[in-house]
């Protein structure tokens, strides 16, 4: 492999991170939809930039917004409460790295464990937490409407 093609690897694998505002709804509203079947509102995306206990960031790629993901920190506890990859992005890594970002943050912040809920039949996702040292500790039926959510935790 030339140093070229190494360096245009490296580069497009590169994630910038930074703190949701306002200039970045349009792009997450937009990879919201085309991830969730019961994808967040814009007002939603707002409430998290004025939320205190939000921490809420975008990550960019070659300056577009190729993901996001959040956390709520209450007592000590940080609660993920979004993360989702562009489907044209995924495959080639953002989402651990999203997630790696989201618990160095939530260490920093002083919180002492993780938590999440996943949709049962979200394997993609469930194998990312796994991945990253998340175990299943619950099942909230019905929390999706019809469908359970797998409650994962990791300890920091
Ligand atoms: C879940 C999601 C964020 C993963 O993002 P991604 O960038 O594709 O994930 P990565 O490329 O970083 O993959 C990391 C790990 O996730 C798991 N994974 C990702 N896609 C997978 C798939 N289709 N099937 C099984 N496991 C998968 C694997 O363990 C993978 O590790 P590996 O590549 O070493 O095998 C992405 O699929 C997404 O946005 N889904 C829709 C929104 C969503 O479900 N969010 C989670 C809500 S709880």
């Amino acid at each position: 492999m030339n140093n070229l093609r190494a360096f245009g690897i490296l580069y497009r694998m590169e994630l910038d991170f930074s703190l949701l505002a306002p200039e970045h709804i349009e792009a997450v509203s937009a990879i919201e939809q085309l991830s969730f079947p019961s994808p967040w509102t814009r007002t939603l995306f707002e409430r998290e930039i004025s939320v205190p206990i939000s921490h809420f960031f975008i990550a960019k790629n070659n300056d577009a917004v190729v993901g996001y993901g959040g956390y709520w920190l209450v007592a000590g506890e940080a609660s993920i409460v979004n993360l989702a990859v562009h489907p044209d992005h995924r495959g080639r890594g953002f989402g651990r790295k999203i997630l790696l970002f989201l618990i160095d943050d939530a260490r920093a912040s002083s919180a002492g464990s993780v938590f999440l809920e996943v949709r049962k039949g979200n394997r993609a996702a469930q194998c990312l937490y796994a991945s990253c040292g998340f175990e299943a500790s619950g099942v909230r039926a019905k929390y999706y409407g019809e469908e359970d959510a797998v409650v994962m935790k990791k300890t920091l």
